[in-house]
């Protein structure tokens, strides 16, 4: 059943794993040799990997940021990855202590991190973005989120690990439908437009591996949007987000930070 492909079933120190690749990528210490070893091989077609996955990281602590200036204080981080500092949590609570944090990840090693450094406000939980009901119905039932009051949905690096038969925009317009006006969605997504020879060198590095992307045209990610209002600069590069110093890539991860009316 499609529902369960590529879920990961605990610690396999010798099957690369995208969180402990992407945390690899960026300057942690949670990973193995084998993700290493993958990274490695990753870096050899695109160097820019591990700047791309910082710049990354800085735009969603920039839509963090920004959501909970304009008064958001529930944020749930789908696809969390494996904890790393300026975390949501730093960011959201620096502007208001009583932000809450759901940190979501269907990968047993992230949820094992992330239960060991979490704190109050910051809950971990085991759930596959493939299930958004079940997300939401969880989410409401452990009275961790109030979906009459505004959210923002953090869906970071994760959506291009969802196929098509898997059914990316219904799992964005269920999430849409449970979010309160002024709620945020904060999404990047890998575009086909990403220089042909990686994307070709790419698919058969990561070819059976839990890291293969479906990368997707402009026009498709813009459909997973429509009927937000999206903030300038609307779904462009993650880099003319951030500000002028950040190094393009050969990889193009098109960001956008969207508001529901
Ligand atoms: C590249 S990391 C992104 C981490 C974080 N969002 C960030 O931007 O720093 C991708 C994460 O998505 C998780 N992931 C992949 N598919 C998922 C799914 N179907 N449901 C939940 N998490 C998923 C992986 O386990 C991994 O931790």
């Amino acid at each position: 059943m499609s529902d369960f492909r590529r879920l990961p079933m605990g610690v396999d120190p010798y099957k690369p794993n995208s969180a402990r690749i992407y945390n690899y990528m960026l300057g942690g210490k949670d990973y193995y040799e084998a993700d290493r070893e993958y990274a490695e091989r990753v870096l050899k077609v695109a160097p820019d990997s591990k700047a791309l996955a910082r710049i990354s990281r800085r735009f969603l602590l920039a839509g963090v940021k920004m959501a909970a200036e304009a008064g958001v204080r529930q944020f749930i981080d789908i696809g969390a990855g494996i904890p790393f500092s300026p975390s949501v949590h730093e960011v959201a609570r620096k502007i208001d202590p009583s932000a809450r944090v759901v940190s979501i990840d269907f990968d047993p090693v992230v949820f094992a991190h992330a239960t060991v450094s979490s704190s109050p406000g910051d809950t971990p939980m085991l759930a596959d973005l493939r299930q958004p009901d079940t997300i939401i119905d969880r989410l409401a039932a452990e009275g961790l989120i109030d979906f009459e009051q505004p959210v923002a949905f953090l869906i970071v690096g994760v959506l291009h690990f969802i196929m098509d038969d898997e059914h990316p925009a219904e799992i964005i317009a269920q999430l849409r439908a449970v979010m309160a006006p002024g709620s945020h969605l904060i999404l990047t997504h890998a575009s086909s437009d990403s220089d042909s020879n990686f994307i070709r060198q790419a698919m058969s590095a990561t070819r059976g591996s839990s890291a293969i992307l479906a990368l997707r045209s402009r026009a498709e990610i813009a459909s997973y949007v429509a009927g937000f209002d999206i903030v300038d600069p609307g779904l462009a590069p993650i880099q003319d987000w951030l500000d002028g110093d950040s190094p393009t890539t050969r990889v193009e991860i098109l960001g956008c930070i969207c508001r529901k009316p």
